[in-house]
């Protein structure tokens, strides 16, 4: 659902500007695959999947890694998707380790992924993040549409710390497992997790048609934030917690990814370069492929990237607001998304005009009977999956 504006034409390209001075990026998102054996309901992956046939082959991406060495970037993730789909992983993680790269492989911790921690572990991994969908069976198979799913992530957890590893856990918070928040963090303490993630679902992709399901009522991310930072005092030098708190409830947006075009980008399977995983839901937007460009040469003078650089790109309240160089004026996807309008202020920021509606919007869903999850699937019908099928 829509908010209705007036303020530009629906998917109107981004007005012209100047080109912003252009920082050095510090980490890239390597979205080697969208094949995954999950189906969750919250999926920031576009809505479109992209398929294996197209995906970038091996000597592609260590073309890509290098030239993300060349630029300095420090940091790797190797995400998907399952990234652990593709036979070539081990030596792709290699090759970032020649190449002086901090890798964090970001897993559900199902499929192949137990078979080859070993030797992505030789090969200089350097850290891993799993997914948890719940603190139990019922609840992380459900939501995952996997059966066994949740006691293969456990042992993949031990595997990864018997190893010697550091492990963060991500669980990604909404209103069917919020009930479970004290539980998640007593079982990222169990699993020797040096780090866990509490992140409210982003309403982008998967996770915006899955909305109405999803949204959580305001007492219980009260309730979620209050007992994150009990825990944080009571876990201190065990347990680091971050959250992401759910931005229809905020009174600021967050600085989605850092700002756009200023820390990180995203590669997607086929190789198209985003500024953020969700890019692709802006209309118009240019995006240049690392297979006819060169990555330096995406960051510098690609259109996508340049499209919300800096702050000249603003309309008010965000071009004379003081936080303007805080948050970069939040979301573009989410301003897209509910606005229709990606240049827009990010609605969840309480000077929008547009704020109190997205938070009434919030409310009426979380009150109403939530429908029933929509499984994403890479063509084909949804379907329930089982560990070891
Ligand atoms: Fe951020 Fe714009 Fe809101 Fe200011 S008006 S807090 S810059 S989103
Ligand atoms: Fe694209 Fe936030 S997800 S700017």
């Amino acid at each position: 659902m829509t908010i209705e504006t007036v303020q530009r034409e629906p998917g109107a390209a981004p007005r012209p500007q100047e080109a912003p001075p252009v920082g050095l990026p510090i980490g890239i998102l390597a979205e080697l695959t969208h094949r995954c054996p999950l189906r969750c309901p919250y999926c920031s992956n576009p809505l479109e999947l992209e398929r294996r046939e197209a995906e970038l082959d091996t000597a592609t991406w260590k073309r890509v890694l290098s030239e993300a060495a060349a630029l300095g970037i420090l940091h790797v993730h190797l995400s998907g998707g399952e990234p652990t789909a593709r036979p070539d992983l081990v030596e792709l993680t290699a090759h970032c380790a020649a190449e002086g790269l901090y890798t964090n492989l970001i897993t559900s911790g199902i499929g192949r992924a137990s078979g080859m921690i070993g030797a992505l572990a030789d090969a200089g991994l350097d850290h891993v993040q799993v997914s948890l969908q719940g603190a139990t069976a019922e609840t992380g198979d459900h939501i995952g549409g996997y059966k066994g799913g949740h006691a293969a992530k456990l042992e993949f957890a031990k595997q990864v710390t018997d190893l010697g590893l550091p492990l963060t856990v991500n669980a990604v918070i909404h209103r069917g497992n919020i009930h479970e928040v004290e539980a998640i963090i007593d079982l990222a303490v169990a699993l020797k997790a040096r780090r866990l993630e509490v992140a409210h679902t982003q309403y982008y992709g998967w996770a915006y048609a899955n909305r109405a399901a999803l949204m959580p009522a305001r007492p219980d991310v009260d309730r979620s934030v209050a007992l994150v930072e009990a825990a944080r005092k009571r876990l201190e030098g065990v347990l680091v917690i971050d959250m992401v708190i759910p931005d229809y409830y905020a009174r600021y947006p967050k600085p989605c990814s850092g700002g756009w075009g200023r820390r990180t980008l995203n590669v997607t399977p086929t190789g198209r370069v985003l500024p953020c995983h969700a890019a692709e839901s802006i209309p118009n937007l240019e995006f240049w492929n690392v297979r006819e460009h060169a990555l330096g040469d995406v960051w510098r003078s690609s259109p996508a990237f340049n499209a919300f650089r800096g702050t000249a790109w603003m309309s008010e309240p965000c071009r004379s607001c003081e936080r303007r160089e805080m948050d970069f004026g939040g979301c573009r996807c989410q301003a897209m998304a509910l606005l229709g309008d990606a240049s827009a202020t990010d609605p969840a920021c309480a000077k929008s005009p547009f704020h109190a509606r997205v938070e009434a919007l919030a409310n009426s869903e979380a009150a109403a009977v939530p429908p029933d999850y929509i499984y994403r699937t890479i063509g084909g019908a949804p379907t329930v999956r089982t560990e070891g099928a």
